[in-house]
Parts: C-alpha cells; sequence; structure tokens
C-alpha cells in the first residue's frame, strides 16, 4: 500500500468524507442505501467492523463488515478514483478479514451488482471466486419516511420528528442540564446530534421506537421530545421517554404530551402496560410521571452507570385503564375484602 495511507476505525468527523465517497462510486442509492442512512444503519450494529483509510487527514476508503455467527460479509469497499490502484482497496478488506477471523468467522461472502462486474478481478486478486449461487433478498421494513400519526392536546401538537429538527435536537441534547438529569453524556457537537437524530429515525422505522417532536399549537418548531420505546410485543408493554428544552420547564407541558402518547399506546398501539424508568433524584421528571397517573412501583438499587458511578432507578408503571377496571371488577368478585392496589398488582405480574 502508499505509504503515508492510514487504515482505522470510522470515526464521526469521518461523515462527509465518506458520504462524498460513496456519493462518487456508488450514485443513485437506492433510498434504503442513502449513505447518511448507510452510517447510521452501521453505527449501530458492530462499529468497529467499518473502517475507513485516511490519507492527510481526507477519506480516500472505506469498507465495512458484519459477522452473524454464521458467515461474515463485506459491505462498502471503495476507493475514491485518485487513489485507486494503490493498494489500498486490498488494504481495507486485508484488514477486516483479519477482525473477521479474529470473531470466529469461517467464510466471507460479498455481492457484486451485474452492473458493476467490472470489479470482479479486484476481489479474485484477493483470493475470492465467483459461486455458483442464485442470490435472492427481501426488504423487511416498510419504505423510510413513513411518519406517525399526529397527536393533538390542547396546547400543543405532536408530530414526527424529522432530520429539518435537527437544530432543536441539538439544543435538548447539547443541554448539561437536561444531560445530567438524565444521567447520560450531553452531545458534544452539532455532527453527534446529526448522527444521533438519523439513527432515531432509522430506529422508528425499524419498529425499535417511537418519537414525536413536541410543538406548540400555531408554530411547528420542536421544542421537547416525547416517545415510546423498548417494546416488549408479547407482553404489551413499553417504556416512556420525554425530555423538554429548557426555557418551556415548569409549565406542565410535558405531562401533556406525555398523557397524550401514553392514551394513544393504549388506545390505538394495544399496549396494556407503560412504564417510566427514572433516577430517583430526578424529581420533575418523577413529578410528570405521576401527573400523569403512573404509579411508583419500586427502586433498582445501582443498576444504571454513568461516568463511573452507579445510580438507582425508579419505576414506574400505567396501566391500561380499561383492562385495569376489568380486573379490579374480577378481583372484587373473587374476594371482595382484598382488593389490591395497581402498586402490588405491578410487582405481582
Ligand atoms: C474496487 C476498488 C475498491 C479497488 O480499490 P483499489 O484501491 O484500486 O484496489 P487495489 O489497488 O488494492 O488493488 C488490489 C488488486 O486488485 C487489482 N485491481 C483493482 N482494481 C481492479 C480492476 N478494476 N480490474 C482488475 N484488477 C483490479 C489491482 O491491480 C491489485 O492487484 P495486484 O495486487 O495484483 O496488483 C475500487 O476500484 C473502487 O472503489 N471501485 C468503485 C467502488 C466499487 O465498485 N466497490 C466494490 C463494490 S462490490
Amino acid at each position: 500500500m502508499s505509504q503515508g495511507v492510514q487504515i482505522r476505525p470510522y470515526e464521526l468527523s469521518d461523515e462527509d468524507g465518506v458520504v462524498a465517497l460513496w456519493s462518487a462510486v456508488f450514485p443513485n442509492p437506492s433510498p434504503r442505501n442513502e449513505p447518511h442512512r448507510v452510517i447510521a444503519s452501521k453505527l449501530a450494529v458492530q462499529p468497529d467492523l467499518f473502517v475507513v483509510a485516511i490519507t492527510d487527514g481526507a477519506v480516500v476508503g472505506t469498507a465495512t463488515s458484519g459477522y452473524d455467527g454464521h458467515r461474515g460479509w463485506l459491505y462498502t469497499v471503495a476507493v475514491r478514483p485518485d487513489a485507486q490502484r494503490r493498494g489500498i482497496g486490498r488494504a481495507l478488506v486485508r484488514h477486516l478479514e483479519a477482525a473477521l477471523a479474529r470473531l470466529g468467522c469461517p467464510k466471507i461472502n460479498l455481492h457484486v451488482l451485474g452492473a458493476n462486474a467490472a470489479v470482479v478481478p479486484f476481489y479474485q486478486c484477493l483470493g475470492y471466486s465467483v459461486e455458483d449461487r442464485i442470490s435472492m433478498g427481501k426488504e423487511l421494513h416498510a419504505a423510510p419516511g413513513l411518519g406517525l400519526p399526529v397527536l393533538q392536546t390542547e396546547r400543543l401538537v405532536l408530530r414526527s420528528i424529522s432530520e429539518a429538527d435537527v437544530d432543536a435536537y441539538h439544543a435538548l441534547m447539547s443541554n448539561a442540564s437536561v444531560a445530567t438529569l438524565t444521567k447520560r453524556p450531553a452531545h458534544a457537537s452539532m455532527r453527534e446530534s446529526e448522527t444521533r437524530l438519523r439513527r432515531v429515525l432509522l430506529e422508528q422505522e425499524q419498529g425499535k421506537l417511537m418519537a414525536w417532536a413536541i410543538t406548540a399549537r400555531g408554530d411547528d418548531a420542536m421544542i421537547g421530545l416525547v416517545g415510546l420505546c423498548r417494546f416488549a410485543p408479547h407482553h404489551r408493554r413499553a417504556e416512556v421517554s420525554y425530555e423538554l428544552l429548557q426555557a418551556h420547564w415548569g409549565r406542565g407541558k410535558a405531562s401533556e404530551a406525555l398523557d397524550r402518547v401514553v392514551r394513544h399506546a393504549f388506545a390505538d398501539l394495544g399496549l396494556h402496560r407503560v412504564e417510566g424508568h427514572v433516577d430517583p433524584d430526578n424529581a420533575p421528571s418523577m413529578r410528570v410521571l405521576e401527573r400523569t397517573s403512573f404509579v411508583r412501583e419500586g427502586v433498582l438499587r445501582e443498576n444504571f452507570r454513568f461516568d463511573g458511578r452507579y445510580f438507582d432507578t425508579a419505576i414506574y408503571g400505567r396501566m391500561s385503564e380499561g383492562e385495569a377496571e376489568e380486573r379490579a371488577e374480577a378481583a372484587a368478585k373473587r374476594e371482595p375484602s382484598s382488593q389490591s392496589t395497581g402498586r402490588a398488582k405491578a410487582k405481582r405480574q
């Protein structure tokens, strides 16, 4: 390989270089293969298997891979046109081959698009052969960009978030008070917020979470986030999350937004139970849950690690009203003198 080329794991600051390179060598990608989306998705799974080649501080090559316990796969092997035929492609592939071998991967597969058959000799030089296989595939997720339903309250409109909300998202996530209260590092840069917002959007498309932007009626600007995550479909259960820009604290807006999302979760998503996990020192957040009819059920001791220390988590729960009433009636019929509280019921589940 030519002198002065470094192969290393992808870093957030590489994003523009990687997007420029992929846009040059993989033109007209499908929405699923849009570069920012591919980056966010790779950073979510085996991010160490995403490497870049750097010359003079610039990204000149990329390669990604993954190991599923059976086979390893190679993707996005690319070298900037003016840096090709100098051994960089080979070095990138060799780097990932070594990483996959360390994971115990016995064989590596890759796909070359029919229209890109000219690249086959490159892989043959590296020991890969064309195999007698019929390649098949199936899309598992809905087309990108599907939004959430708009939810309304007296003062608020909850709508889907999008990349256009990145400024407000950054303001929220870089706010030191919000970060301290929620025990997570504040975002250090706009770049970090852009990447994480894309990841949120991607996970939403994958059905892992639902995140609504909180806006005031008549003003589309995002003032906070409210959502559902950690879905347990079999148990019809999910966890809530909510965050508000500091300028809007203290006016009941988080409770108003959260209550609307919880009612949507019960009435439209068929959930039975929603949970709030909160730091017992976070009095404002516990107040939001209590105002929204959540019941404190207990404390998990030192189950959360942040900044080298362990913290407790207070668990709050709220059950779908219809079912809670039905169960209370059934319990009352069985043993009229020993009706349990919502808290005791939750503990037994
Ligand atoms: C394919 C690609 C990554 C190769 O990168 P590269 O840095 O030029 O490759 P290298 O210089 O490391 O070449 C390694 C070997 O492959 C050979 N090779 C590279 N490109 C070749 C080509 N198009 N045809 C024939 N041989 C080729 C080289 O001669 C070298 O062989 P040698 O060691 O015997 O001399 C680069 O051409 C590229 O980015 N193409 C566009 C993106 C793409 O199609 N990626 C593959 C997606 S499946």
